[in-house]
């Protein structure tokens, strides 16, 4: 239908007669002259309707509105040099409509596609097809594609094999809920949708794969976040006969391949490495983001016997001081500091004392009257805080301290802005096996109950569980996980050693990861890997903050689904065909 894409043509075209097919981006009358830009996938071009060519033409022309659907022949002329227009990649030229077909009408959008605006999200994702017309969002599509056309070239080129597994499986336990399916022809049972396709790559280096990755759908029935989706997107991947160091090496390389091609952008190799109890203790999170300082400092030595009460009183009980030296943040008003105070409040401390540090040891806090010469020195010392800076501390349990600080560490960061611009990767590694949930206060894996024990640890696991820490690590990109994995048990003894502890009684271990248990016996290699977030990645090279803006068809806070409606009611029969009652 067409010769041409409307966003590609140049001077070099003049004087060409072109067919161009493409939406009304936007339509502008002068003096008897309709310029309209036509657009399509690869961009737009102004078309002009001129009534002295041809009246008929012109009349339609002149009842285009927005997002009709249009063919048109013409010429490619040069514009006039006042109406060149540098920003646009056509907009030294463009054609004199000879002839147009309006292949549809278009009601008027629910929101522009020209304008930016402020939409509703809802709206957004009601009239999805019309959101992705809008450059932006397209562009995102555009560039998660050719971050996954990378990926497979490399993984390709480095001899691995794409194998899908299924949908409708059992529980692959990730640390969240499961989605259910009912079975039809075997009433009361159901599947459980993949929470990643885990087991079955681990069954694949089994079967003697050697490499395996998937783009694989993950789907997870958790709280949704910008940077959590019930259903995501995993680059996962498995490899037999592997170091820890080989997969993570391999990782680096498929990342800087990524940004090279994608991006055009030159990273270096090998990326840090950082344990997680270092990252614990300094950021106050397992994936601190590193494009700026701001670490925690314990100043519990400084403070002991203090006259200040809250704080000796927290060191007495076995507790901590730390604290964060915020450079710059003695502009903070009052209201800005009260603020913090309420946000550390919001995620459980009982307080956020703050010195604003003037020239000298001269400094103004409401508890400057309990601290001494001496503690208000070692502070200045340990912090390397200078006037103009505030140092804000935590005194508390250990975990509450700098869980409290982590969390205030990059929200001073972007108010001070103090955030450089760049590419920040990180390892994070040797993490706990196991944690202690909150709630039930049983024993759960940090990853997955799948994970190889360090060899230096694992002598622990039956007394003193929670000392074990797993051949695990992630990659953090700008204090987001982009990808986590580990090696694997490939031992049944071991396996049924970890499920136990993880509170499985030997019928349930059967029942559950039986068919594991059992594969395991035939001769399974030492094998690991690791996935990456594709929707999360693909985030962060579009400089977005949520993922939600580089999947074309999300879902909203509640999961659902404003342009299908799902989830939605089912009709009465189908219940009655799965034997489930209303
Ligand atoms: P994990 O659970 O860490 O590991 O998931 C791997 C990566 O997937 C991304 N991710 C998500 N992205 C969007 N929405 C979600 N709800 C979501 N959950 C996870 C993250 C994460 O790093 N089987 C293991 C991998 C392995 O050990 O090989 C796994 O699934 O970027
Ligand atoms: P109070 O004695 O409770 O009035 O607290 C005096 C100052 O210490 C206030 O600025 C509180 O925010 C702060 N504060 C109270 N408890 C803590 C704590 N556990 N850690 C840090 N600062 C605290």
């Amino acid at each position: 239908m067409r010769t041409d894409y409307c966003g590609k043509l140049k001077k070099d075209d003049l004087d060409r007669d072109v067919t161009l097919c493409g939406w009304v981006h936007r339509r502008r009358d002068h003096g008897g002259l309709i310029f309209v830009d036509l657009r399509d996938v690869s961009g737009l071009v102004q078309i002009v309707f001129d009534p002295k060519r041809s009246g008929e033409v012109h009349t339609i022309g002149h009842s285009l509105r927005p997002e009709d659907v249009l063919q048109i022949k013409g010429k490619v002329a040069p514009r006039p040099a006042e109406t060149v227009n540098p920003d646009l990649a056509t907009g030294e030229v463009e054609i004199n409509v000879a002839a147009v077909e309006v292949l549809n009408r278009s009601e008027t959008p629910p929101f522009s596609v020209e304008e930016r605006g402020d939409v509703d999200d809802n709206l957004r994702l009601k009239y999805r097809y019309i959101d992705l017309r809008r450059e932006e969002m397209l562009d995102n599509l555009l560039l998660r594609h050719r971050v996954s056309r990378s990926a497979r070239k490399f993984l390709d080129n480095n001899n691995f094999t794409e194998v899908e597994t299924p949908v409708l499986t059992k529980s692959t336990p990730e640390g969240a809920r499961d989605f259910l399916v009912p079975s039809r022809l075997q009433p009361k049972k159901f599947y459980a949708l993949p929470q990643s396709p885990q087991l079955f790559k681990q069954l694949l280096m089994i079967s003697g794969l050697d490499r395996y990755y998937q783009f694989a759908h993950a789907f997870r029935d958790e709280d949704l976040r910008a940077d959590r989706q019930p259903e995501h997107t995993q680059v996962d991947i498995e490899m037999s006969f592997m170091s820890e160091a080989g997969i993570m090496g391999l990782l680096e390389d498929l990342m800087l391949v990524l940004f090279d091609e994608v991006l055009g952008v030159a990273l270096d190799k090998p990326f840090p490495v950082m344990t997680y109890d270092e990252a614990i203790l300094r950021y106050g999170s397992d994936k601190p983001d590193l494009r700026f300082g701001l670490p925690i400092v314990d100043a519990s030595d400084i403070f002991r016997g203090s006259e200040f009460a809250v704080f000796s009183r927290a060191l007495a009980d076995g507790g901590t001081v730390r604290a964060i030296r915020a450079p710059g943040a003695g502009r903070f008003t009052r209201r800005e500091i009260d603020e913090h105070t309420d946000f550390a409040l919001s995620h459980g401390a009982k307080g956020l004392a703050y010195l604003i540090i003037k020239e000298g040891l001269e400094v103004q806090s409401p508890i400057a009257k309990f601290l001494s010469r001496e503690e208000l020195s070692q502070v200045l010392d340990a912090t390397a805080a200078e006037a103009g800076d505030i140092v804000f501390f935590v005194a508390d349990t250990v975990d509450v301290a700098v869980e409290v600080l982590g969390v205030l560490r990059p929200r001073l960061a972007t108010e001070l802005e103090l955030v450089e611009p760049g590419w920040s990767f990180l390892w994070v590694t040797d993490f706990p096996m196991f944690k202690l949930d909150a709630e039930s206060g049983q024993i759960v894996a940090e990853h997955h109950p799948f994970t190889l024990p360090s060899a230096e640890t694992v002598a622990f696991l039956e007394d003193e569980p929670l000392k074990v820490r797993g051949s695990l690590y992630d990659l953090v990109l700008n204090g987001v996980e982009i990808a986590s994995g580990g090696l694997r048990i490939h031992k049944p003894e071991l396996q049924r050693r970890i499920l136990a502890i993880l509170g499985h009684e030997d019928h349930q271990m059967e029942r559950d990861f039986g068919f594991l248990l059992e594969a395991l016996k035939y001769g399974a290699p030492p094998h690991g890997g690791l996935a990456f977030g594709l929707d999360r990645l693909v985030m962060l090279m579009a400089g977005l903050s949520t993922i939600r803006d580089v999947i074309a068809f999300p879902k909203t806070q509640s999961g659902g689904c404003p342009l299908t409606g799902a989830p939605a009611i089912v009709d009465p029969r189908q219940l009655k065909e799965l034997k489930i009652r209303q």
